[in-house]
């Protein structure tokens, strides 16, 4: 473990970065919080100046040639900032990227061969793997497997029905765009050649959301292995709106895919054994310090009673605690909780969902 704080610089200065993560990586006492660098230079170097942040770069490749950052975080439209990672890793920075990694497992497979030709490493942020509520579940989900007190596993279930995800963030974290947005390059060969040109809006759509609702199944089913696999597909026309039956770690798994017009934010995940079950219900995904609700209920053994009980998660905003979490693993060399090559699993399970909901 380095004594050192993590020489540290950002790439991007969007909502994401100003209300996210710019201000949690900042607060960090390990994060020597170097740089920025936006190709909105105004607006960069008013993020900079608000932040203490020295030094400000008009666009990424003059970052990745600082040769005093170690580490860097990315957070740039969906196919840009893959490219954007595979740069910045193969100058010989650690990365912290927003979701997705890649919207082609082609793609994907490019930025963590950069991630091997150089020797650093990648990490992608699935915050939901941060959420004490969540990490409860999977801890509560292992013992009962390891006793087998409760019975098998039935089914999981994760309803991702969205809603407002920017309801309760914080008011007092300025966001500011001084600028109009920066032309995005043409993305074009990012995506996978079988998908037809009039569905790539529907298949970003799809992969954007709900790649947080499979990785979250797959980490709590535990499929470090990148195993799971499709069993069926139901998507309405609109390409997002359906339900999508995984096999994750021999479990059944659904996902319930859908937009509601909500003020806050809709949901949940269950996993149901024979003899009880353990549930989560997100916070809306600003609103900092609630963790994730647990509900864990057991059935009675021995003619007792049915018992439930609820349990609270320590207080903590899971996207701060992402942030936590790569600073200490960038410091200790330990490996991260949701990295790129474990992504890549999220990734080609969209790409087979759209392959079956296509029927290509
Ligand atoms: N984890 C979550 O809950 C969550 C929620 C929303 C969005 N996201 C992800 O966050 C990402 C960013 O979203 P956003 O709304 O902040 O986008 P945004 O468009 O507001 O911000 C991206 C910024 O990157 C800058 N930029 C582009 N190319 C650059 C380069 N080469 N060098 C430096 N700066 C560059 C742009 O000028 C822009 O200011 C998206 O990919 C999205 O998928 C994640």
């Amino acid at each position: 473990m380095s004594d050192d704080p993590v020489r540290f610089g950002y790439i991007g200065c969007g909502f994401v970065a100003q209300t996210i993560h710019i201000p949690n990586f900042r607060a960090q006492a390990d994060c020597d919080f170097l740089a920025l660098a936006e190709v909105r230079q105004d607006l960069g170097r008013r993020v900079a100046q608000r932040y203490g942040i020295p030094r400000v770069y008009a666009d990424h490749h003059e970052l990745a040639a600082d040769p005093e950052l170690e580490a860097v975080g990315v957070s740039a439209p969906f196919a840009l900032q893959g490219r954007i990672a595979e740069d910045l890793l193969r100058a010989g920075k650690h990365v912290f990227m927003e979701k997705p990694m890649a919207i082609s497992v082609a793609r994907g497979e490019a930025i963590l061969a950069a991630a091997r030709e150089s020797g650093k490493r990648l990490m992608v942020g699935y915050m939901k793997r941060y959420d004490p509520g969540n990490l409860m579940l999977r801890e509560r989900l292992q013992a009962w497997q390891a006793s087998g007190e409760c019975g098998q596993i039935v089914l999981a279930r994760n309803h991702g029905f969205c809603g407002n995800w920017t309801y309760a963030r914080d008011p007092n974290v300025a966001w500011e765009e001084s600028e109009a947005k920066a032309p995005v390059p043409d993305d074009a060969a990012d995506y996978p050649t079988w998908l037809p040109e009039e569905r790539r809006g529907s298949y970003v759509g799809y992969l954007q959301q709900w790649t947080h609702n499979i990785n979250l199944l797959r980490f709590l089913l535990g499929d470090d292995a990148g195993e799971a696999r499709v069993v069926q597909v139901m998507l309405d026309e609109d390409g997002m709106t359906g339900l999508t039956v995984l096999e994750i770690g021999g479990v059944r798994a659904v996902v319930e895919s859908g937009m509601t017009q909500f003020h806050a934010w809709e949901e949940h995940t269950t996993v149901y054994f024979e003899g009880g079950w353990l549930r989560t219900a997100a916070p809306p995904l600003m609103h900092k310090e609630t963790p994730a609700s647990v509900e864990i209920y057991r059935a009675a053994h021995d003619g007792e009673p049915v018992r439930e009980t609820r349990e609270l998660a320590p207080a903590a905003w899971s996207y701060r605690e992402e942030a936590r979490h790569f600073l200490a693993q960038v410091r200790s060399g330990e490996p991260f909780r949701s990295s790129g090559e474990d992504t890549l699993a999220d990734v080609r399970l969209c790409e087979e969902i759209y392959r079956r909901f296509l029927q290509i």
